[in-house]
């Protein structure tokens, strides 16, 4: 039985037609002995009827059939009875009268049932991904994807970009990230390195002439994981030469906007404003700013100083500043419960409270603060904040990255409270003039904030060695509420540049031969101005489709802490295979 029809293609017009549908039993019920099952392929479903009396042969195969067997029907298709139509399935006028029906596998009893309402926990979900993946809600997810990705590539062509493959066994290169090591038989002790990205090798491809390439391509970060991460992950990557960085940022631009138009008939304003980096962190406390939300941060360091209040004064004689955002108009929202919970949502930013002023009709104040200020001081404050009767102002203390880090938090967690954050509205922006350099505590060493082969600005070339800490860079990221989703740069095209930010990361000259002499010598032999960028295309597919996390956007995630818990990896290999490749194992540890 080969099918006619998929199951959401017959209507009216198909009554009378003999046709042959296949799929699976989503649901059926027994009516006085006469079977009604909804059958369901990847377009649909269809209400097929299954009438035992007919014959002997249809009784037999009947009495068998349970949710998820796979079945093929021929039937007739009839208009169903008076009252009986649905109209909430496109199909829902009609049904299939079925007069054979093939059992093409049986099922057991899935473990939950494939419902998109269903509560089921997300382990037992990814434990049986194929089955979950049936759930008409991740159907239209991946054909979502499908659907971009051929939209992506068809633009990208239309532009004059070429795609090409790049290798996935190849050597480190500094995204930021631990790399994933894949041990090289041939070579015992010698590694390959899963690509964090195609970085070198698209620059590469410009020292080579292809002047505009792109590629939807797998990379491998080994990193603490989170909502909007996983350990593999696809970017759209993209290299241009010849352009300048307007030119490539409305490229994008326009990528972006056609695929929002095409998925989502949402038109985008174009072009998107630039936010630099110094403003976004002190507008928004953070290089990826939300900008569903208001409210911005204002720094009072200056008033506070010196003030009764110890919790204040004190972060600030410790070189810390106080900064604060104002809810304008929304005091009945602040009650003391929600005061109260404050100080646990900052706490992970690492913040030791929230410092409330609630301003009500008359201007009069309510806060831990009130008696520790006199009145003129709190008109200064007040104009400062731009606090107005009917608002209420938080302010943060400490370390200038904790008090930004906490006003993100509380910024996200009161506008989801107030209903801001909705999904449908899409405010992007670039963010640009990023620091070339970023001093790391830590190792007491500076990082390169992009990556090491990121442009600094023209105007900064020549402090690059003597003023590390004040280059800023040809970098840009692209910023969806509050998400990353792109990030690029435009690139060294020099050596000797390129040796000197080298040297700013403190890579002696041997290990710059040995890391990145292939780029050196590259970057001898004629290599164009460029510049690219790449987009997290499962962090554009969550925006897109409006998914809580990551993993609902790819088809084999991995779980939070890296592990797929479908095929159960990662998982220990056999003696010999370890030892082929000159591998010993320390004591397994108890966690394996
Ligand atoms: P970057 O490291 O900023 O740049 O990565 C580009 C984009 O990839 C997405 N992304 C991730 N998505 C899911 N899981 C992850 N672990 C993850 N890490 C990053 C983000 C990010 O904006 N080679 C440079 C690009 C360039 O300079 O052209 C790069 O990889 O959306």
């Amino acid at each position: 039985m080969e099918r006619t029809h998929h199951c959401n293609a017959l209507t009216k017009e198909h009554v009378g037609r003999q046709v042959i549908l296949c799929g699976w039993v989503d649901t059926y019920r027994d009516h006085g002995g006469v079977l009604f099952v909804d059958l369901r392929d990847r377009e649909g479903k269809t209400q097929v009827v299954i009438d035992p009396q007919a014959h002997a042969a249809l009784r037999a195969v009947a009495k068998r059939l349970r949710n998820e067997f796979v079945i093929a029907v021929a039937g007739e298709v009839a208009q169903r009875p008076p009252g009986n139509a649905n109209p909430k399935m496109s199909t829902g006028e009609i049904e299939v009268r079925v007069s054979g029906c093939e059992i093409l596998n049986e099922a057991k009893t899935p473990p939950f049932v494939l419902t998109d309402t269903a509560e089921v926990s997300e382990e037992l979900r990814l434990k049986y991904r194929f089955l979950d993946l049936r759930r008409p809600v991740c159907q239209r997810i991946f054909r979502l994807r499908h659907e971009a990705a051929q939209l992506i590539r068809q633009f990208l062509s239309h532009e004059g970009f070429l795609e090409v493959e790049t290798p996935v066994l190849t050597k480190s290169t500094p995204e930021g990230a631990r790399d994933y090591l894949v041990p090289a038989r041939n070579m015992p002790g010698a590694f390959y390195a899963l690509p964090q990205s195609p970085q070198l090798f698209k620059q590469l491809l410009m020292i080579a002439g292809f002047e505009r390439y792109f590629q939807i391509v797998k990379c491998y970060r080994d990193e603490d994981l989170r909502a909007d991460r996983q350990p593999e992950f696809t970017q759209i990557d993209i290299e241009t030469s010849f352009l300048g960085r307007d030119t490539l940022l409305g490229i994008c631009e326009r990528m972006i906007a056609q695929l929002w138009k095409r998925i989502l008939a949402v038109d985008m304003a174009l072009p998107i404003p630039h936010i630099p980096y110094a403003e976004a962190l002190a507008r928004y406390g953070s290089d990826a700013p939300d900008l569903r939300i208001p409210w911005e941060l204002r720094d009072c360091t200056d008033l506070l100083r010196g003030s009764p209040f110890q919790a204040v004064s004190a972060a600030i004689d410790a070189g810390g500043c106080v900064q604060g955002m104002v809810i304008p108009d929304q005091l009945p929202f602040f009650s003391r419960r929600l005061l109260g919970e404050l100080p646990d949502v900052v706490a992970p930013a690492g913040a030791k409270g929230v410092l409330p002023i609630r301003c009500d009709e008359h201007g009069a104040w309510a806060s831990p603060l009130a008696k520790h200020v006199s009145t003129g001081q709190q008109h200064v404050l007040m104009e400062r904040l731009g606090l107005r009767p009917g608002g209420v102002a938080l302010l943060v203390a400490g370390p200038v990255a904790v008090v930004q880090a906490a006003l993100v938090v509380l910024r996200r967690h009161l506008a989801k409270g107030l209903g801001l954050l909705s999904s449908t509205d899409y405010r992007f922006c670039w963010v640009v003039d990023f620091p070339l350099f970023q001093w790391d505590e830590v190792t007491r060493r500076f990082v390169a904030v992009h990556h090491p082969f990121t442009a600094p600005c023209p105007e900064d070339l020549p402090h690059v060695i003597k003023a590390p800490q004040q280059c800023r860079s040809l970098a840009y990221d692209l910023v969806l509420n509050g998400s990353e989703v792109g990030g690029g740069s435009m690139r060294i095209h020099d050596p000797v540049v390129q040796q000197q930010v080298f040297q700013v990361l403190q890579l002696s000259p041997d290990e710059q031969k040995e890391k990145f002499g292939f780029l050196l010598e590259a970057l001898s032999y004629g290599a164009p101005p460029h510049g690219g960028i790449a987009f997290g295309f499962d962090r554009l597919m969550m925006l897109l489709t409006g998914a809580e996390s990551i993993r609902d956007v790819i088809a084999f995630p991995k779980t939070a802490r890296g592990t797929d818990l479908m095929v159960d990896a990662p998982s220990p290999v056999a003696e010999a295979q370890l030892r082929e490749l000159g591998i010993q194992c320390k004591p397994r540890s108890p966690r394996l």
